[in-house]
């Protein structure tokens, strides 16, 4: 908790009120908001639902539901601000502490509590808020980050072509074990069939996206402007630099990654697929963790590739799929609908892998990210797949 915390300051610490208050999107709340947000997170669950304690002001939680207050409407709330802010966040912690003192995680009577799973949704909460608030760092000019750690060059020797890899198919086992911290709606564990299929090696490139573009007339994807010489710049957080060929291409819609993968005659996996291709790839070999601020090139990571050979399946853009956000067979609601049952249905589409902007204990292959089809501020890229003749 104390390292997630460090992390979240650290990432706003360049960062004055106004532009902690400023809205910058109508789809992204003002950065005090989310700070607000994560310290109510953890007194509601921690000290009130934990601790049986009375919340420190009152009323003040209902400001930080994030299904009660849409996005473009935070900013008018009486959200706490600048001092009063700051003070929130550690009055709650310290009370949170004290809790924690006497907790028992060990009896496995209260599941809230067994094996410290309300702490680990604590963290992975918080862990989730700063990858939404780099969502909105990327829209300030003139960012500059505490700590930013450049990601490992790639092996030459490894190629950045669009070859694609097989994968047998058959039965396949999908989703999170009973052990272990998961979401609600990565469980339970069941059996899929599945029809073999290929699926590209890598996350398309920005090269060949941007092919894409100058052939079929696509929109550019966020942050990409021309440089007047043919080529691009990426312009996030109002920095100008050339756009590297070799990077997978990051801030498309799902609907520009469908249009992609159609044009190059192939389509999106689906999320099944996209699983069973992600088998034995590992997190601690990804750019993950928010540091690098942009994806590494492809190939970085070639000596950790999945079962298949598929590189790059964690970290650096999440991949969209063909899926929509459905319940898996038997999922129960834990601890909340509001987490992941409200949002079922045809009107989101499955995320995987994680991307730069996500901490590496938030991603694993059976994490489910989920959002709007249109949506591209969010650090998303795609790979495609085709079923095997
Ligand atoms: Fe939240």
């Amino acid at each position: 908790m104390e390292e997630a915390r460090r992390r979240t300051l650290q990432l706003v610490a360049p960062l004055t009120d106004e532009e902690l208050n400023r809205v910058y999107s109508p789809i992204l709340s003002p950065l005090a908001w989310d700070l607000g947000h994560i310290a109510n997170f953890e007194e509601l669950w921690l000290v009130q639902t934990i601790g049986d304690r009375e919340p420190l002001h009152g009323e003040l939680g209902r400001f930080y539901d994030a299904i009660e207050n849409p996005r473009a409407t935070r900013n008018e709330l009486p959200i706490l601000r600048g001092d009063e802010l700051r003070s929130y966040l550690e009055e709650v912690r310290e009370r949170s502490l004290e809790v924690l003192e006497g907790v028992d995680l060990t009896s496995g009577e209260d599941p809230l509590l067994a094996g410290g799973f309300v702490y680990e949704l604590l963290i992975a909460h918080e862990h989730q808020h700063t990858e939404t608030m780099l969502q909105l760092i990327q829209m300030i000019d003139g960012y500059e980050p505490v700590e930013e750690v450049e990601p490992p060059a790639p092996d030459p020797a490894a190629g950045t072509g669009p070859e694609m890899v097989l994968v047998e198919g058959g039965t396949v086992e999908l989703g999170a074990g009973p052990e272990g911290f998961a979401y609600d709606n990565e469980r339970p564990r069941h059996t899929v069939e599945l029809r073999p299929f290929l699926i590209d090696r890598a996350p398309v490139t920005n090269r060949a996206y941007a092919e894409f573009v100058a052939e079929a007339g696509a929109d550019a994807p966020m942050y990409w402007e021309p440089d007047g010489d043919g080529w691009w710049v990426r312009t996030a957080m109002g920095r100008r630099e050339p756009l590297d060929p070799d990077e997978p291409v990051i801030h498309v819609s799902w609907h520009e990654a469908d249009a992609f993968a159609r044009w190059a005659g192939k389509r999106l996996p689906t999320e099944q697929e996209w699983e069973a291709a992600a088998a034995g790839a590992d997190a601690d070999r990804a750019n993950l963790d928010q540091l690098a601020f942009g994806p590494s090139r492809v190939g970085a990571y070639a000596d950790a590739p999945s079962h298949c050979g598929a590189i790059h399946m964690l970290g650096d853009v999440w991949e969209w799929t063909s899926s929509d956000f459905l319940a898996y067979p038997g999922f129960r609601a834990f601890p909340y609908p509001e987490y992941s049952e409200v949002f079922f249905g045809d009107t989101y589409k499955v995320l995987r892998g994680g991307a730069w902007a996500a901490r590496r204990n938030v991603v694993r292959t059976t994490f489910r990210n989920w959002d709007l089809p249109q949506r591209r501020q969010i650090f998303a890229g795609l790979r495609c797949a085709r079923d095997a003749e």
